[in-house]
């Protein structure tokens, strides 16, 4: 995603891979619906995508008399796109906080400091990234088939990527290895997306369908799976894209270790564990078809969980820019956020 003062400037993902389409997001309510039918997608991705949206209802607002009034109304309508990761209400809340710690200002001042707060966390968002890579690319070795599920690439951060970036890195450092990757229905952010960027990045990829993961433990062709992660809680248990929970389970059975890689704003400091995350509940359509290709009989009662919650116990370890959290998460967690 790349910042022009006015408009942000991003690849609108719902076409990848058959087009790289470039679209300009020009004011907040075109993030806002942008980030709801995942034009771009992925919690690191959505939460800076969503602290640009409040630039732009800063600056369109600055001028008028209710700019407390509206810019408040803008944060809430970029709070309600979707409700499972958290790093969206963290770089919401950080806006805000800048906003209000600076009320006596003129509007157009406030406005001067969101942008300078939503371009550094853009550029700090790649350097947790390098950094994970660092603390994660140990976990890789030459040989390793690693299993990974959705897209937590450079598509679904600003750059390089959280569980993707992790892979990067260790392929730059000459770790030769191999990664399979789940489609992961129903969207396909597997297939379409992090196939995608894999390839570029020239680290052989495999596409398998999402229920073909435990064959490839069972072959002991597939030795370890990391992903990314929505929203963590402060016991480790760990919210990412649904079918995450299976691979985690499937990992355990079979002896492997299943790896999060994700960065601290990605940790809800408010949850003990992981039974207070709320999971988006997607149109039914999702699932009844590929594209615009029913696949289901009309009528089919449908759910379509976006995302599910794998327990801390299943999670070999968690890494993140400050380093790696092993068990018990209850004391490493909070350890890295500096609260102990
Ligand atoms: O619905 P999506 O595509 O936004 O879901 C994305 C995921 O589940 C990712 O794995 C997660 O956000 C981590 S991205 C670094």
């Amino acid at each position: 995603m790349l910042w022009g003062r006015d408009r942000l400037t991003i690849i609108d993902q719902t076409y990848l891979p058959l087009e790289k389409k470039i679209i300009d997001l020009c004011d907040y309510r075109q993030v806002a619906e942008a980030i709801t039918v995942l034009r771009i997608r992925g919690a690191p991705a959505i939460g800076v995508a969503a602290a640009y949206g409040v630039v732009l209802a800063a600056r369109e607002f600055e001028k008028e008399d209710d700019f407390w009034g509206k810019l408040q109304g803008a944060a809430t309508e970029l709070r309600q796109t979707r409700p499972t990761a958290v790093n969206l209400f963290w770089a919401i809340d950080k806006m805000l906080a800048i906003a209000v710690a600076n009320q006596e200002r003129p509007s157009s001042e406030i406005a001067d400091l969101l942008e300078a707060e939503a371009i550094l966390m853009t550029e700090d968002d790649i350097k947790c990234n390098m950094a994970m890579g660092l603390h994660g690319e140990p976990f890789i070795i030459d040989g390793d088939v690693v299993l990974t599920h959705c897209n937590a690439g450079s598509l679904a951060t600003v750059d390089h990527g959280t569980a993707l970036g992790v892979l990067r890195t260790a392929w730059d450092k000459g770790k030769r290895f191999q990664v399979y990757a789940d489609e992961t229905r129903p969207l396909l952010q597997g297939a379409r997306l992090t196939v995608y960027e894999l390839m570029e990045h020239g680290i052989p990829t495999t596409l398998i369908t999402d229920n073909m993961a435990g064959h490839f433990m069972q072959q002991k062709i597939i030795t370890k799976a990391i992903t990314g992660a929505d929203r963590i809680a402060l016991n480790g248990d760990s919210a990412n894209k649904i079918g995450t929970y299976q691979v985690a389970v499937l990992a355990k059975y079979h002896g492997l270790p299943f790896y999060v890689a994700a960065p601290l704003s990605t940790v809800d400091p408010r949850l003990k564990n992981g039974d207070g995350i709320i999971i988006e509940e997607r149109n039914p359509d999702e699932v009844t078809h590929l594209y615009s290709s029913r696949i289901a009989p009309i009528g089919a009662k449908v759910r379509n969980p976006a995302f599910d919650v794998t327990p801390a116990a299943l999670i070999t370890a968690i890494i993140t820019e400050k380093g790696v959290a092993f068990p018990p998460y209850e004391e490493s967690i909070p350890r890295l956020l500096g609260q102990i």
